[in-house]
């Protein structure tokens, strides 16, 4: 697949590599072309999928487009690509409540549902790795990612390309349970300081 991550931050970084790494082809999209060519001379030797830069703005021209940004950012992405997005899967991988921050998502609005929001009609949006650290996708470990979408067919792509990773599609139902996706993330970071774990835990479905 050809994958399209707009950032140039720690989770674009870290899922280039392993998209990479998995045979996929991605086009770094930062804020300027310097931040995404930095990045992509980093991700060179990733292989064997092919990595090029562009700047936001430019053309997305990819089969699903992860906009690996602050939650804070979406909305202007969404804005700016508007016209592209009809046809488009949009990933979403945002966790708007920081630990820092209160917990908002459960009973209002998630991101992901915002996004769907806020597309225009054709849109398809996906909550997907919201609760995988970055440095997680380091290694070779089969990480689960939850997926929820609305969309049988992106549903069916995500888990393809959750597969072809390397890790374990959970199907984690509509898009609404992005809701418990984030809130879920926002436990996991905040209890990072109690566990001394450093973000290198991960959340997992136990089969008994
Ligand atoms: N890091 C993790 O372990 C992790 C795990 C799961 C989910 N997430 C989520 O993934 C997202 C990114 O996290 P991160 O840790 O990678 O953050 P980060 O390291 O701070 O990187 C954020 C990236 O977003 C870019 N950006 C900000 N506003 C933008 C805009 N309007 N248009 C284009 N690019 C923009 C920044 O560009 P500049 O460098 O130009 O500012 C930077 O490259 C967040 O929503 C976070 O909640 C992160």
């Amino acid at each position: 697949m050809r994958v399209a991550i707009v950032g140039t931050g720690e989770l674009a970084g870290a899922l280039a590599d392993r998209l990479l790494r998995g045979g996929h082809d991605v086009v770094v999209f930062g804020r300027t072309t310097g931040s995404a060519e930095r990045l992509v001379d980093l991700l060179r030797t990733s292989g064997p999928g092919m990595v090029s830069a562009s700047t936001v703005g430019d053309p997305l021209a990819a089969d699903l487009v992860v906009l690996a940004v602050p939650a804070s950012s979406v909305p202007d992405l969404i804005e700016q690509y508007g016209e592209e997005l009809p046809g488009q899967i949009v990933v979403d991988p945002t966790n708007p409540a920081g630990p820092e921050t209160e917990l908002h998502s459960p009973a209002g609005f998630s991101m992901a549902e915002r996004i769907a929001a806020l597309a225009p009609l054709g849109t398809t949006v996906v909550k997907a790795f919201n609760t995988i650290f970055a440095a997680t996708l380091d290694g070779e470990e089969s990480l689960d990612v939850f997926i929820a979408t609305d969309d049988a067919e992106a549903r069916m792509t995500m888990v393809r390309l959750v597969q072809s990773i390397g890790c374990t599609p959970i199907d984690a139902g509509p898009l609404h349970h992005a809701r418990a996706l984030e809130a879920m993330q926002w436990l996991h970071q905040s209890i990072q300081p109690y566990l001394g774990t450093r973000q290198s835990t991960t959340i997992a479905l136990r089969l008994f």
